[in-house]
């Protein structure tokens, strides 16, 4: 049930992907809420939705059915320049391989959300640049260009980046998958922290265990929310689907 607490809440969500002949149906019924504070993450197999439904809740698709209120604002039947306007204000993203851009400093990056707003003066921008940048442990390396840092350090930029504009929620999709274990673990412990510091996260993960270190977990099966159980069951039931396969390739001497 929606709340007015509810930063999110998606109803009904399907998105149908048409290529050539095929219909893809990537998301089946979605039915989500999260409220102001939580941690959320989203989990499942490869291939099961994930990336459509962050991209829906980050505006950058659109649903093909359903009902999406962003912190208030109904943004279903919005046009692109509106969604720029509100994904801007209220969203920040964390993408996989941090899409820093290469030709910029660190401050010029974490900057630039700022900078498309639009009527926050430049001693403003500094300021809330600096402030962003250190949360993350970053403001040291304010001068150095993204190539001059490791993986793990761009992603606590990318971050920042995602901190600057205060948006009502951070979106993360597989935020560790470029990274070794140890900066993984890192980038995992900044947003526990900052979720500690009130911050609202939704983060999409394959990885079990990182899933695990969110409040609520949500696992998403062909496109489809489903609870813990049925998870844990569908998944057997496709390892035992792949076991007959193999086995039916290895009788066949393939
Ligand atoms: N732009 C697209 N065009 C056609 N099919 C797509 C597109 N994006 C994703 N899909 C399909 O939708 C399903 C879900 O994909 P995705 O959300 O990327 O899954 P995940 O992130 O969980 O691996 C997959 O079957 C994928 O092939
Ligand atoms: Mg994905």
């Amino acid at each position: 049930m929606a709340t007015t607490n509810d930063v999110i809440a998606l109803t009904g969500i399907r998105k149908v992907f048409q290529t050539d002949e095929v219909e893809t149906h990537a998301l089946s019924e979605v039915h989500l809420s999260i409220a102001r504070g939580e941690y959320v993450s989203i989990s499942g197999p490869s291939g099961c939705g994930k990336t459509t439904l962050l991209s829906i809740l980050g505006l950058l698709d659109t649903a093909s059915a359903g009902r999406y209120v962003l912190n208030g604002h109904d943004v279903a039947g919005l046009g692109a320049a509106q969604r720029a306007r509100i994904r801007n204000a209220e969203i920040g993203f964390i993408f996989q391989a941090f899409n820093l851009i290469g030709d910029l400093t660190v401050q010029e990056n974490v900057e630039l959300p700022l900078t498309y707003r639009g009527g926050i003066g430049a001693a403003e921008r500094r300021e809330r640049v600096l402030e962003s940048l250190e949360r993350v442990g970053m403001a040291h390396r304010m001068r150095h260009y993204p190539a001059q840092l490791s993986g793990g350090q761009q992603q606590r930029v990318a971050v920042a980046r995602a901190l600057v504009g205060r948006p009502a929620i951070l979106l993360a999709d597989e935020p560790t998958g470029n990274l070794d274990s140890r900066n993984g673990e890192a980038v995992m412990a900044l947003l526990e922290e900052l979720h500690r510091g009130g911050a609202t996260l939704c983060m999409v993960t394959h990885d079990p265990r990182y899933a695990e270190l969110a409040q609520r977990k949500v696992r998403l099966f062909d496109g489809r929310v489903v609870d813990e159980e049925t998870f844990d069951r569908l998944r057997h039931e496709d390892e035992r689907r792949l076991d007959a396969l193999i086995g039916r390739r290895v009788e066949a001497g393939a």
